[in-house]
């Protein structure tokens, strides 16, 4: 196995999302970590990447910095990954795919559909990877599930309840914790609070398992916190292509939920349930027929399942490791594009830049359906003269 060099940006020391990263990415043994600038401030960002075992000229203070310090070398990182808060992706996923890195970004990938329809555009005319970090697609019984539907197992779909509700915004002294407060700074995280960052992944599993785009949707957001200028609860009802039914519950104020993303699809011969705390169990109940568990890594999964399955059956795999697969797919796809082969059909399975963006079309839809009180609104149809005045 060819290693590929891999930078980070964002992803410091007391980041939320560092340490996926940077295991994830180096999980599969294909991807290096030569280069990071992991901090908003750069002394820490130089010290933290050096901590970590960069190469000193590669920890760097900033990712203007590390922008020209990797144009500048031959062995320049393949694959640059963007971990910071929100407001910034775009401006940096725009600067590194123009000078022909991959990108795999962190979710939402933008604040606006406008800039996201951009990367779009931008990663199909420089032919680079804009990937999107919605990890738990990396799961390998999320895979399952989604050839599962595919196969037709199912049968017609009729109904997709995508949760992500748990306890984590839900605590009124976090207001100064400036881990949380930049999530309800619509400057900062954007049109949506919890949306963003939690249904957005609710969302994305449901039209990455049914293979379906969302066309509208009914919004009812609401802030249990009160002063909170973006929403902490949002329940949605929502329409796939097919006119399949859909539903969302997302909410930061769900106290002991832990973590609290699941996906349940029901179609006329049957319904599948999965939920994230106990990611290795896919449940599959047949119409008229028991309930039977699907366990990762056993026999006569799908091969895409089997692919993301990393070890033996009965061993936990877990968050990183879905973070993993997503990297693996990536590695895939970049070290057969240096050997000019095409790749194996079955690391396409990453999320890309067009799910990315349609994410940020469907929450830009249901701020819209919010303000006009649960109104239906289409997804796609240019909602940015209300946008202006989300969350003030
Ligand atoms: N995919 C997931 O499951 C998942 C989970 C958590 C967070 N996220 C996303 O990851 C991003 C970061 O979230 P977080 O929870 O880790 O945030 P955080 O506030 O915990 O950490 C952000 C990190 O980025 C650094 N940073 C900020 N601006 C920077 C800049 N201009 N240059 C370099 N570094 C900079 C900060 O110093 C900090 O280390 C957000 O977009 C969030 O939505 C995704």
């Amino acid at each position: 196995m060819n290693r590929i060099d891999w930078g980070l940006i964002g992803g410091g020391e007391e980041s939320q999302i560092g340490f996926t990263h940077r295991a994830g990415a180096c999980l599969q043994r294909g991807f290096q970590f030569a280069a990071g600038a992991l901090d908003a401030r750069p002394e820490q960002a130089r010290t933290f990447g050096k901590s970590l075992g960069l190469d000193p000229r590669r920890a760097y203070g900033s990712w203007q910095e590390m922008l020209d310090g990797e144009m500048a070398r031959e062995d320049r990182c393949a694959l640059v990954t963007i971990a910071t808060p929100n407001a910034t992706h775009f401006e940096i996923a725009k600067a590194f795919l123009e000078s022909g890195f991959h990108v795999l970004c962190e979710k939402p990938l933008t604040m606006t559909a406008i800039e996201a329809r951009q990367l779009v555009q931008i990663a199909h005319q420089t032919k680079r990877i804009c990937a999107v970090n919605y990890g738990y697609s990396g799961y390998p019984m999320i895979r399952q599930m989604r050839d599962m539907v595919a196969a037709g197992v199912l049968g017609a779909l009729r109904v997709v309840f995508a949760e992500f509700a748990g306890g984590f915004m839900a605590d009124a002294a976090d207001a100064d914790n400036p881990r949380v407060r930049w999530r309800f700074d619509p400057k900062q995280a954007g049109m949506a609070a919890v949306t963003l960052d939690c249904g957005t992944h609710a969302l994305h599993l449901a039209s990455y398992v049914t293979g379906q785009n969302i066309c509208s949707v009914s919004s009812d957001f609401a802030s249990g916190i009160k002063g909170r200028a973006l929403e902490d609860d949002n329940l949605s009802a929502f329409r796939l292509e097919d006119g399949v039914i859909g539903r969302l519950w997302t909410s930061g104020l769900a106290i002991g939920r832990t973590h609290g993303l699941t996906l349940q699809v029901f179609g006329e011969d049957g319904g599948l349930r999965w939920g994230q705390e106990n990611p290795n169990q896919l449940y599959w109940t047949p119409l008229n027929r028991p309930t039977q568990i699907l366990e990762r890594g056993s026999a006569e999964l799908s091969p895409s399942a089997e692919r993301a399955s990393n070890i033996t059956t009965g061993h936990p795999e877990g968050f990183v490791a879905a973070v993993g697969n997503i990297y693996r797919d990536l590695y895939d796809v970049i070290s057969a594009e240096k050997a000019g082969i095409a790749p194996d059909p079955l690391a396409l399975s990453y999320p890309s830049v067009e799910a990315g963006c349609h994410s940020i079309e469907v929450v830009e839809a249901m701020v819209a359906s919010a303000q006009a009180n649960g109104s239906w609104v289409e997804v796609g149809v240019r909602q940015q003269a209300n946008l202006r005045h989300a969350g003030e």
